[in-house]
């Protein structure tokens, strides 16, 4: 199947303040250089809270992770759990049509769904509540049929009970997922034959649907305050600690030798900072910018971890073409930049843009420029 763009996009995206911090959580997950591991979670969350991807969610993540636009567009298209065109507000159903599910009754969920949702999949229901496609085996072949919807599966389904299931999440109501006939699991319908020891004191469901259950999360977009955001990896408990970190952080200092500073004299006119865009905060103190860069040539501000196309351009706009410029920040003007970057917030310090700009400036390399360089980064 081609798998395109939607060719309607929204102007923007961005996380929730919720979502942004799990996201960053997440990248904080992988080892310095590698921080596109994370670009299946976060565009996997960015579908959560929207319902599917769109191109500007796309390429925020890409600046985030400092990726080229084209390798998450990669990920996104070859992936069949992204969603690639607006689905259902409330449900986007995946049907199974594989073997076990085929002969067990999958036609007479996908004829459900054509008389229930649309004729045809990926189109819209009428009130824009649904959508559905077929989808290859699930792994969930000893309860077949069955659907996901979401993250859940709902299993052991008939033309009823599915149809049942659909009215429910149309009236708002969230069916518990996990086997629809009975079962706990996927023990005999007549109930378990050996290990019976472990019924007692078990949960009222398997641990999926109990999950499910007690996350509360099922069949809903992610804001990012419905779970705990634990991230012990990084700090002692929960998404505030992760939240705080960029803030917490302190502005790097600058330098003692530096190099770069000298260089900082702008050869060209100093820019009225007028002709600049203004901040929206007046938080710290604007550094000297320029009106273009000194003899034509900006240099390759991505080459710092943590700028990527979006952002280096933004940095162009504000005047920064220069490492020598960067290098240059003190930690007032840190925090103004840090203010100043559209989406962006924090980025300065978090990253540690101005001794990675040192750095640079003074001709030395860093790890990831290094990378960047070689092509590992950046086409
Ligand atoms: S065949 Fe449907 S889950 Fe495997």
């Amino acid at each position: 199947m081609l798998r395109r763009l939607h060719h309607e996009q929204p102007d923007s995206f961005a996380f929730t303040p919720d979502n942004l911090a799990w996201a960053e959580a997440q990248i904080t997950k992988y080892p310095e250089g590698r921080q596109a591991s994370a670009v299946i979670p976060l565009l996997w969350r960015a579908q959560e809270q929207e319902g599917w991807l769109t191109r500007p969610a796309i390429e925020h993540i890409a600046e985030m992770l400092g990726m080229a636009y084209i390798r998450v567009l990669e990920v996104a298209t070859f992936y069949f759990m992204f969603q690639l065109s607006p689905v259902g507000s409330v449900a986007h159903v995946q049907v199974c049509g594989t073997l076990s599910c085929m002969i067990c009754g999958a036609e007479d969920l996908i004829a459900v769904c054509k008389d229930k949702i649309a004729d045809k999949p990926f189109a819209l229901s009428a009130d824009g509540k649904f959508s559905w496609e077929e989808v290859e085996c699930l792994g969930s072949c000893s309860n077949a049929p069955m659907v996901q919807i979401g993250k859940d599966y709902y299993e052991d389904l008939t033309a009823e009970s599915f149809a049942d299931i659909l009215d429910r999440l149309a009236k708002g109501d969230v069916p518990v997922p996990g086997p629809q006939n009975g079962r706990y699991g996927s023990e005999p319908l007549s109930g378990l034959t050996s290990l019976k020891e472990f019924e007692s004191g078990r949960k009222q469901y398997n641990a999926s649907a109990q999950l499910a259950v007690d996350i509360g999360d099922t069949v809903k977009r992610i804001q990012g305050d419905e779970v705990p955001l634990l991230a012990p990896w990084n700090a002692q408990n929960g998404a505030a600690a992760v939240a705080e970190k960029p803030a917490a952080k302190k502005a790097p200092a600058k330098p003692a030798a530096k190099p770069a500073a000298k260089k900082a004299e702008p050869k060209a006119e100093k820019p009225a900072p007028a002709a600049k865009a203004e901040p929206a905060t007046a938080e710290g103190t604007r550094p000297e910018a320029l009106d273009a860069a000194r003899d034509g040539k900006a240099d390759d501000l991505k080459m710092i971890k943590g700028v990527g196309p979006k952002l280096e351009l933004m940095l162009n706009e504000l005047g920064f073409y220069h490492f020598d410029q960067i290098a240059a920040w003190s930690a007032d003007e840190v925090a103004w930049v840090d203010q100043n970057l559209k989406g962006f917030k924090g980025r300065v310090s978090r990253d540690n843009w101005v001794e990675q700009a040192s750095t640079l400036a003074a001709g030395g390399t860093t790890e990831f420029a290094s990378r960047v360089k070689k092509g590992d980064v950046y086409d």
